[in-house]
């Protein structure tokens, strides 16, 4: 694992490394299996080493019934057929389960490049998948917006509605939003923007090629601060508003996507103002694991370039 990759603090390692440390000799044998296996869902995708996480394999908690096989369990599969991504994680015993599930490759059902799902990894070398792909339905919301993108898929855009108001009522200012959803086509659009005033190394550091941006699924968005009328994303890191929304996005099933620090994992520079919604259960994992990034928190690579 590259430092990149390495948890904030040790006493925050994620649980499955927690866990399996004290036998991590004993499955090292595992970890060249693990070398070659497969992530559900991202076909070819080579895997960082990990082999003491394999030491859990065989035990994953299921809604509180212990489960060798929890794509199997009958919970699991009703909430999977039925789009509830919530009631899923929470068949799999909750967020940190799910991840551990994944971590280990003990979730074939689970796919990380399904752009419905609460779950999708979306970066440089996991791109939309179709490229075009656009959700529905979608909805506004209340907060006060900035462009014209100002639409979010619906669980989305009703946790955005929440969290502003949790911010606004602890007096930590006023949320708006700068761009929510964008198609495929706008990114096309907004990418050849950047390319055309930084160049394209630059533009890639800052903006998503079009088919590789989160925004484009419809979970993501981009905030400004609205106290004393709506400011530009760029001005929104080192607000009241920004502060507060670092510190408890989380509760309301959102992540800083693109954290300081971790541009050898995500190939972005820092964006304060870019939130990324994975529902609560997943958000409260990832807050608890000190994880710095989605890659890190499912044990995916870094994907700091595009293939081409
Ligand atoms: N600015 C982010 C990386 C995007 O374009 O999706
Ligand atoms: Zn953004």
């Amino acid at each position: 694992m590259s430092d990149a990759l390495q948890p904030r603090h040790a006493s925050r390692r994620p649980r499955a490394l927690r866990i399996a440390l004290p036998v991590g000799l004993a499955v090292t044998a595992l970890g060249a299996l693990w070398a070659i296996a497969e992530i559900p869902g991202v076909a070819g995708a080579e895997l960082p080493p990990m082999p003491v996480a394999a030491a859990q394999l065989p035990v994953i908690d299921v809604a509180g019934v212990t489960a060798a096989d929890p794509c199997s369990e009958p919970a699991v599969v009703d909430a999977l057929g039925a789009g509830d991504d919530e009631a899923a994680i929470a068949a799999f015993g909750g967020g940190a389960a799910f991840r551990d599930a994944m971590v280990v490759g003990n979730a074939p059902c689970i796919s990380l490049t399904d752009p419905a799902r609460r779950w999708v990894i979306v970066n440089k070398t996991l791109s939309l998948n179709p490229v075009d792909y656009a959700p529905a339905p979608l909805s506004g919301t209340s907060v006060e917006t900035t462009t014209r993108s100002n639409q979010l898929r619906g669980d989305a855009a009703s946790a955005l509605n929440e969290m502003a108001a949790a911010l606004h009522e602890s007096g930590a200012g006023v949320l708006g939003m700068n761009n929510g959803y964008r198609s495929y086509r706008l990114q096309v659009a907004t990418h050849a923007g950047h390319v055309s005033s930084l160049g394209q190394t630059a533009a890639d550091r800052v903006s998503a090629r079009p088919g590789f941006s989160e925004h484009q699924t419809g979970l993501s968005m981009d905030l400004v601060a609205c106290s004393n009328g709506c400011g530009e994303i760029g001005a929104f890191g080192g607000t009241r508003e920004s502060e507060w929304v670092a510190e408890h996005a989380w509760e309301h099933g959102f992540i800083v996507r693109y954290e300081e620090g971790v541009t050898d994992t995500t190939g972005y520079v820092q964006e304060p103002w870019h939130m990324r919604y994975i529902g609560p259960a997943l958000a409260s994992a990832y807050h608890d694991s000190g994880c710095r990034s989605l890659e890190e928190f499912f044990g995916l690579p870094a994907a700091p370039d595009y293939a081409h």
